[in-house]
């Protein structure tokens, strides 16, 4: 396989303000490094690209965070030079920027699309200013409203992300923001469920018993329902988070869940070669030092592990998994017990099979996690 990667993160990694349920790799302030940071990801760009052959053709580019719309545009535009130096643009077929809605005008949207960025991400995740509030977000409905209005001019690829179960949004007011949602000049929306992940100050309160979340049960059947009106209005249904209009699935996303190697620059960033995972280290300062020969953790795959992350990351997409891939490493006892579980989950109404492939229904999707414990238990 050719390990040289079509397809590039670059990793952001400050915000304005740090959310209270974010895991990421993101510093609140911090701009007394951004510039010493933006030189070592160039340094790190450079170093990288010596190891392939001149010109290498990339397909897409994700320009993540932290918050990549607050990344000068002096510098940003310094970034996608060195990118053009040295890699090929010809077979380009995606450029995501993340950003929020709170720091996007019109100068920004302009020279994104100059320099060439396709695709803005947005990261709206609700309509409720009290409730991001409280979680230390500091953007407003009105924000949003504001980006809607003016990001059409120079993006035809927009997409939102929304958070489903952030404490205080009603039923009613969810189900009101996808209404609206759908209404907007978008081409593709991303329904996360909230994580909460530990040591995060969400994680704390919830601990504490100062915030409480809905119910599992409640969160599945609101994301049936989410799906469904997404799909009535014509976003289809192509990952458990992900939503389309026709021709605007995500490439790169894609390109991560079909296993196509990919390298991540910055802070904390992770890259596969077909074989290796590895991850750069989430310590800044080390980061900034060593630019740019990056310390990483780096772990080859066993083929059992191969064989999870196919499981998963197959299951996770509408197309499924095929199951003849599924037993590939499976002894024939092993197979009557995966034949057995596939059987009680399709009674369940979790999976359905169509010709050859094990594909997740809506409700399977609320719960892939579960089903592929069940699947795997032999
Ligand atoms: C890497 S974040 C970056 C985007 C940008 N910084 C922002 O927050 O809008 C990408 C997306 O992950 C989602 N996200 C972040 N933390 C989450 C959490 N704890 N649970 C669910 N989704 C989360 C949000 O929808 C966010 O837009
Ligand atoms: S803006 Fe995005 S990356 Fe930054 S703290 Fe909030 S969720 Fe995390």
């Amino acid at each position: 396989m050719n390990r040289y990667p079509d397809h590039l993160y670059i990793h952001w990694p400050f915000c304005s303000f740090k959310c209270h349920y974010c895991d990421f790799v993101a510093f609140e302030q911090h701009s007394e490094y951004q510039t010493s940071y933006h030189h070592a990801l160039l340094k790190e760009i450079a170093g990288f690209a010596q190891q392939l052959p001149p010109q290498h053709p990339i397909k897409t580019i994700f320009l993540g965070g932290g918050t990549p719309s607050l990344y000068p545009l002096e510098w940003i535009t310094e970034l996608f030079a060195t990118l053009r130096k040295h890699f090929s643009f010809q077979e380009i077929q995606e450029i995501t920027i993340e950003t929020n809605p709170a720091d996007i005008d019109e100068e920004k949207l302009e020279r994104w699309h100059e320099i060439g960025i396709t695709r803005l991400s947005i990261g709206v995740q609700s309509l409720n200013d009290d409730v991001l509030l409280k979680l230390n977000r500091r953007q407003r409905a009105s924000d949003v409203l504001r980006t809607m209005r003016i990001a059409p001019k120079y993006f035809d690829n927009i997409s939102v992300d929304l958070i489903l179960g952030l404490p205080g949004v009603t039923t009613e007011e969810w189900l009101a923001t996808i209404q609206l949602a759908v209404t907007w000049p978008i081409k593709h929306i991303s329904v996360y469920f909230l994580t909460i992940h530990e040591k995060t100050p969400l994680y704390f309160k919830v601990e504490r018993g100062d915030v409480k979340l809905a119910d599992d049960q409640s969160m599945v059947e609101l994301y049936e329902k989410t799906a469904q009106m997404l799909e009535e209005n014509g976003f289809e249904q192509y990952e458990i988070s992900n939503f389309a209009r026709a021709g605007h699935v995500s490439t790169h996303n894609q390109a991560y869940w079909n296993r196509r190697p990919y390298k991540g620059f910055g802070v904390g960033a992770a890259s596969f070669d077909g074989q290796r995972r590895s991850v750069n280290t989430n310590n800044l300062t080390t980061y900034l030092t060593e630019a740019p020969h990056i310390p990483a953790t780096q772990e080859i795959l066993t083929p059992e592990q191969e064989q999870l992350e196919l499981l998963m990351l197959g299951l996770r997409q509408k197309k499924g998994m095929a199951l003849h891939r599924m037993v590939y490493f499976l002894s024939d006892c092993d197979v009557q017990s995966l034949q057995a579980n596939i059987d009680e989950l399709k009674s369940a109404g979790l999976i359905e099979i169509e010709n050859d492939r094990v594909m997740l229904t809506r409700k399977g999707m609320a719960l892939e996690n579960e089903i592929v414990v069940r699947l795997l238990t032999l």
